[in-house]
């Protein structure tokens, strides 16, 4: 059984069920994941391994988020000791926020690097989802992340072998371990440099549990009114921006973050005119692969294609168009700072809030409750061409503001900051000092709801503050987060 898919005699005699594999797993342990996304994590396996119950205070270090049969099981379970790099699971967030899941949120294109230098010590299995096992090593499904950093650093691997994904994926990824000193020869999306499967010997495989089933995709939302308000403030832009020339026709390669407001604006994009778009990313979801298919796009570079079931079935029925197109690599090339800065990447990624000067938090629910991390948006956002950040103008309903006088926490800071869109309008901070950021921010971006009491703000803290670089009234910079907490509402 399998000769197809496990070429390698020796490893097909190591097949077991889901259950025998997960006996190998002991309290203390450190584990390795594949998985970036709801693409290409292990299932069957992490299921078991909560069921017994019994393997407590793990660590556990992916690519980056994945699905509820791994992160929401085993958090649910009280199993998981420490989580690295990034997650989005709302079993795993309860877990993080209550502390009792230790959580280090990492830069993406950080995360194998800091793996092989030992940082966390060495895995004790790393569980991988594959579609093939070749003589040479593991033909991962849609992702890479950092399967191969994990690989390369562990006692043992299980491979999780998932039935459901055609085994022709293979020749889809482009697979190095960066080496620190030599440059990444990559010069636009679909140059390959490496390698179409992970290196790992059979005598290091100790089980192969056998998956047919595609396991969770995600939902993919309709864009809704601000979502493609946002949209628009964006499409506009970018054709002002090749109008005068700052940008070629065909852009330059984007990169988008994930949710329903970045799916909104590659939507945007396809009826804007824009023809031989690229991206170098690092996931492409629906509405990225929609414009594969559309001609609009040329070229996808990402370390994970992660689909909704309608997507993931067009996908598979374009599979050659798909194939030529589209190049899965590692998260330390795919958001690799010396990439994203030679191909002049469009980053755009979503805030949760962002100040009046143009510092943006990605990743704390008022200042102290952990929502996903900060993921690669850092990445990107560092060392991209116009780095772009977008978020609806309020949140809860209107009882918050996401414009604020000061965020209760930063991750991109004003420095990687170009420009701030909500529903409202977009601000160009290029080359602006604090104050004529602030008060195009507050211009543009603000709800007109809460425009009043941040402009007052702003003129207070010019009265107040000692200096005039970026003025603050430090004792009141927090006062509409503190209202909230107290009433529920930003509202006066
Ligand atoms: N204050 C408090 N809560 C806020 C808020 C604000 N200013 N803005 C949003 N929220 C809440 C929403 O109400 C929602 O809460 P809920 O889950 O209880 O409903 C939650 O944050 C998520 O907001 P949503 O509007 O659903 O946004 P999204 O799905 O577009 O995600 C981020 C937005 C910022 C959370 C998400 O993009 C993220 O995790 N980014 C960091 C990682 C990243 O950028 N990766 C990019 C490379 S892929």
């Amino acid at each position: 059984m399998y000769e197809d898919r496990i070429l390698n005699a020796a490893v097909r005699e190591k097949i077991m069920s889901a259950d025998e594999a997960a006996s190998l797993i002991k309290e203390n342990m450190k584990l390795g994941f594949s998985g970036f996304t709801s693409a290409g994590y292990a299932k069957k396996v992490p299921t078991a391994i909560a069921k017994q119950g019994t393997a407590k205070n793990l660590t556990v270090i992916t690519g980056a988020s994945t699905g509820k049969e791994l992160d929401g099981e085993l958090a649910k379970a009280g199993l998981m000791g420490r989580r690295h790099p990034f997650q989005s699971d709302k079993d795993s967030r309860n877990s993080i926020n209550a502390g009792d899941t230790k959580y280090a949120d990492i830069h993406l294109s950080v995360l194998p690097r800091m793996v092989r230098q030992g940082v966390f010590g060495e895995m004790d299995y790393t569980i991988v989802e594959c579609c093939m096992i070749t003589e040479e090593g593991i033909v991962p499904t849609l992702t890479v992340g950092a399967t191969n950093a994990l690989v390369e650093n562990s006692k043992k691997v299980i491979v999780e072998l998932n039935t459901s994904v055609p085994k022709e994926v293979y020749g889809m990824h482009d697979i190095i371990s960066p080496d620190e000193g030599k440059p990444v020869a990559i010069t636009k999306p679909t140059d390959r440099v490496g390698l179409p499967y992970i290196p790992c010997p059979a005598e290091k495989i100790a089980a192969v549990v056998i998956n047919e089933e595609v396991g969770a995709t995600p939902v993919f939302k309709e864009p809704d009114e601000v979502s493609s308000k946002i949209a628009e403030h964006i499409v506009e832009f970018l054709k002002e921006e090749v109008k005068k020339g700052h940008l070629p026709e065909n852009l330059y390669p984007l990169q988008s973050g994930v949710g329903a407001v970045a799916n909104a604006v590659l939507a945007g994009l396809s009826g804007a005119g824009f023809k031989h778009l690229s991206m170098y990313t690092e996931v492409g979801q629906d509405s990225a692969v929609d414009l594969v298919h559309a001609g609009i796009m040329d070229s996808l570079s990402t370390t994970a294609i992660s689909l909704s079931k309608e997507g993931l079935e067009k996908f598979y029925a374009n599979f050659d168009k798909m194939k030529e197109r589209i190049v899965l690599r590692p998260q330390d090339v795919s958001n690799h700072p010396e990439m994203v800065r030679r191909m002049n990447i469009i980053a755009m990624n979503t805030a949760i809030e962002a100040d009046i000067y143009g510092n943006v938090n990605s990743t704390h629910i008022i200042g102290t409750k952990m929502m996903n991390g900060v993921g690669g948006s850092g990445d990107f956002a560092r060392n991209a061409a116009i780095s772009i950040f977008m978020t609806p103008s309020l949140a809860k309903d209107g009882k918050i503001s996401s414009i604020v006088p000061m965020v209760t926490h930063v991750d991109s800071c004003e420095h990687d900051v170009c420009v701030l869109v909500t529903e409202q309008g977009l601000a160009d901070l290029r080359g602006l000092s604090p104050k004529e950021r602030a008060e195009l921010i507050i211009e543009k971006c603000a709800h007109p709801s809460y425009k009043e009491e941040l402009r007052n703000y702003f003129e207070r803290a010019k009265e107040v503050s000692p200096s005039q670089h970026t003025p603050h009234d430090l004792a009141h910079c927090f006062d509409m987060h503190q209202r909230f907490l107290e009433t529920g509402s930003m509202q006066k």
